[in-house]
């Protein structure tokens, strides 16, 4: 397989991450090996599994429509006249991390990025990096949910304003991002589910963050999540939860400018903190914390 193009690595507040080309590149399928093939297929059918009961009911029945399937690595131009009809939006290849900026545009425009390579058969478990595993399994299906992609459409507007405002501002909006797109959970009719794609693209934490005594569920609050650190080595300490998708639409409206200004005043909060006020759906054990690394 081709190797994706690093071109320097970007101290940010998730640490040090490798940032990218911000070229768009042309989806390189005919060149993925047969064992990139095969990890797509056993990634696929593990996850299949693992979320009957556990994925939002939503994002499932997206992922049926989308067709995707674990014979092969999907397509993009073959998903994308389906997500164009959907929602409008569709999806374009990168090499990996863009940077902020890039990223926000193109979520503006509807546009999702999507890391065309992906993992090695030694990475199931974990990757420290988006992969075409995370990018597509885990996001694209929430995207063909008209209320969700207007969501993230919203945030990469909000994205380029906050850019625009400064770092602490980019900061709060991120931390939103983490505790809603990448680990959110929702309470569905069937109960507790998760919605975020960095929990539905991994095994252990699919069944740690519902499962688990450990971490805290905690009602979804805006200002709250926005200054709440979170865990980028481990499972998340906090999760945080939507009644619905309209919930989240409506609680982020706002113009956050005057949330940025009032919240540069404030301290923020550890990741596995209670505050007063929280609405506590189970408070953690917090058995296995480590103490340092809340970013
Ligand atoms: N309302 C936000 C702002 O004014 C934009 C936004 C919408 C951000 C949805 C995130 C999610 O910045
Ligand atoms: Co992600």
């Amino acid at each position: 397989m081709n190797q994706p193009r690093r071109v320097e690595h970007q101290l940010t507040d998730k640490g040090y991450v490798p940032v990218y080309t911000t070229a768009v590149v042309e989806q390189p399928w005919s060149s993925y090996s047969r064992t990139d093939h095969e990890v797509w297929a056993t990634l696929f059918a593990r996850q299949q599994q693992v979320l009957v009961g556990r994925a939002s009911e939503e994002f499932l029945r997206q992922q049926r429509a989308m067709g995707m399937s674990a014979d092969r690595i999907p397509k993009f131009d073959e998903l994308n006249p389906l997500l164009r009809k959907a929602t409008g939006w569709e999806l374009i290849g990168v090499e990996g991390l863009l940077p902020e900026l890039t990223f926000f545009e193109h979520l503006a425009n509807r546009r999702f990025p999507v890391t065309w390579w992906i993992r090695k058969p030694e990475q199931l478990d974990y990757l420290s990096e988006p992969d075409l595993f995370h990018d597509l399994f885990g996001h694209v299906p929430l995207l063909m949910n008209p209320v969700f992609a207007d969501y993230m459409a919203a945030y990469g507007r909000g994205g380029v304003k906050a850019h625009g405002i400064g770092p602490d501002a980019l900061v709060n909006l991120t931390r939103l991002y983490w505790y809603t797109v990448e680990f959110g959970l929702i309470r569905e009719a069937g109960g507790l589910r998760i919605y975020g794609s960095g929990i539905v693209s991994s095994k252990g934490e699919s069944i740690h963050c519902l499962e688990s005594e450990a971490p805290n569920r905690i009602g979804f609050d805006l200002e709250r999540i926005m200054r709440t650190r979170y865990r980028i080595d481990t499972y998340q300490k906090t999760y945080f939860v939507i009644d619905s998708y309209e919930q989240l639409m409506e609680a982020t409206a706002p113009d956050f400018t005057p949330i940025y200004a009032k919240l540069a005043q404030l301290d923020s909060f550890p990741a596995g903190s209670v505050q007063p006020g929280d609405a506590v759906i189970h408070r953690g054990t917090g058995e296995g914390w480590l103490d340092d690394g809340d970013v």
